[in-house]
């Protein structure tokens, strides 16, 4: 006699539960604290003086234009605006802008670049590892499994320290075997804020392509760390090695339109048809994905690179991001030794050495809030802010 095993069928009511993405929920409990005097370094928006995200001028400027001349809004195709692309093309790639065996294509943000690049290396060799620094963004792990893609960490930040764990961080990617990925911040580590120097490229790069590894490199806030050009060393110098390398770009922090989403996906492979090929699949994915990218923030930045005046100010203003950033730094390190680090590093973030339960006491006691691991945007701090910022944090350091 048979027996019949009845299954019962599956529904939404049977989801397990999901653990909100750390730093989005944080956004949240920021918004929802009503003490006037509270302090939001949790998420990574660029803030002013006064505390305030603005939109950028030229921005604004840009939107106008598109606004008043702008006749269409019909589909582009699942590459997005391609002079948007051709743009970003000699500011991300530097002297490797006119090599043909690299081609990119706008994203929904960096987020956006960095599922399809998993996606394109998913697709050509399901079982790579993908080597993951520790920590890193907490965004980084979950996308890499939701393409089914196996991780092996490996060692980058001693946050007592403050130091750069580089010889573990070496060995570890001596480990790795060809066609395995290597994932790295092309500057402003997000969440240490400590970057390789440049001899420390130069020793990454030499282990990447000796144990051919294909480099993933995520860079998201070119501009706000030492300048245009400097931040991108890392990139040109894995060009300069590597037949195969990709990229993820964002330019939601350099261009502050952080909620428009605006991004792009930079393939190379060893041959201009091997790229067309690997381009193929890239578009593929991304149409079955989000079929296109969101037009309106890559339009805004399509006007001002195109326009030299323009552009001239975007500069500007992007320096004076940076400057901010930097100024806010030096503050904090002046205050105690023990902050010291955070003036030798770049971009938005730190780390301090807290424990999880001394950040939630800074966020119950002060209304102090950052990321659960010690995570703080060092530019979410208003001027006035600082030194009740840093005060809070050395009596927390010393508790
Ligand atoms: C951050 O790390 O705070 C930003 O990159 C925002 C995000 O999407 O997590």
């Amino acid at each position: 006699m048979l027996t019949q095993t009845q299954t019962k069928a599956k529904g939404l009511a049977d989801l397990p539960s999901v653990v909100n993405d750390s730093l989005l929920a944080l956004i949240a409990l920021a918004n929802a604290d009503p003490r006037p005097d509270k302090i939001d370094v949790g998420v990574g928006v660029f803030r002013d003086a006064a505390g305030n995200t603005p939109i950028l001028k030229v921005i604004k400027e840009a939107e106008q234009r598109l606004v008043d001349t702008q006749v269409t809004k019909a589909y582009l195709g699942s590459a997005g605006d391609k002079r948007f692309a051709e743009l970003l093309r000699p500011i991300l790639l530097g002297h490797h802008a006119s090599d043909d065996r690299i081609a990119g294509l706008q994203t929904p943000g960096g987020c956006g670049a960095l599922r399809l690049g998993f996606e394109l290396i998913a697709t050509a060799n399901p079982t790579a590892r993908v080597f993951l620094g520790t920590p890193s963004w907490p965004n980084h792990a979950p996308i890499i499994q939701s393409v089914r893609l196996g991780i092996e960490e490996y060692p980058y930040y001693e946050r007592g320290q403050g130091i750069i764990r580089f010889e573990d961080m070496i060995a570890a990617l001596g480990r790795g075997e060809a066609g395995d990925v290597a994932l790295l911040h092309g500057c402003c580590h997000n969440p240490t804020g400590a970057d390789l120097s440049e001899d420390q490229w130069r020793e990454v790069v030499r282990v990447v392509s000796e144990r051919g590894l294909l480099p993933l490199i995520d860079i998201a806030y070119q501009g706000f760390g030492r300048g245009l050009d400097e931040d991108a060393f890392g990139v040109r110098l894995m060009l300069d090695a590597c037949d195969e390398v990709i990229i993820a770009q964002s330019c939601d922090k350099n261009f502050s339109v952080y909620r428009d989403r605006v991004g792009s996906l930079w393939v190379k492979t060893g041959s201009t048809s091997a790229t067309a090929t690997a381009m193929a699949h890239v578009h593929q994915r991304a149409r079955e994905m989000w079929s296109m990218p969101p037009d309106h923030g890559a339009a805004a930045v399509h006007i001002v690179l195109e326009d030299s005046e323009l552009r001239a100010r975007w500069l500007v203003e992007l320096t004076a991001m940076r400057d901010r950033i930097n100024a806010v730094r030096q503050r904090i390190a002046a205050a105690d030794s023990r902050l010291a680090f955070i003036g030798r590093q770049f971009g938005m973030f730190s780390m301090l050495p807290l424990s999880k339960e001394q950040v939630l006491k800074l966020r119950h006691d002060e209304a102090i809030y950052m990321a659960d691991s010690g995570r703080f945007n060092v530019v979410g701090l208003s001027d006035d802010q600082i030194d009740r910022f840093t005060a809070a944090v050395v009596g927390a350091l010393e508790a």
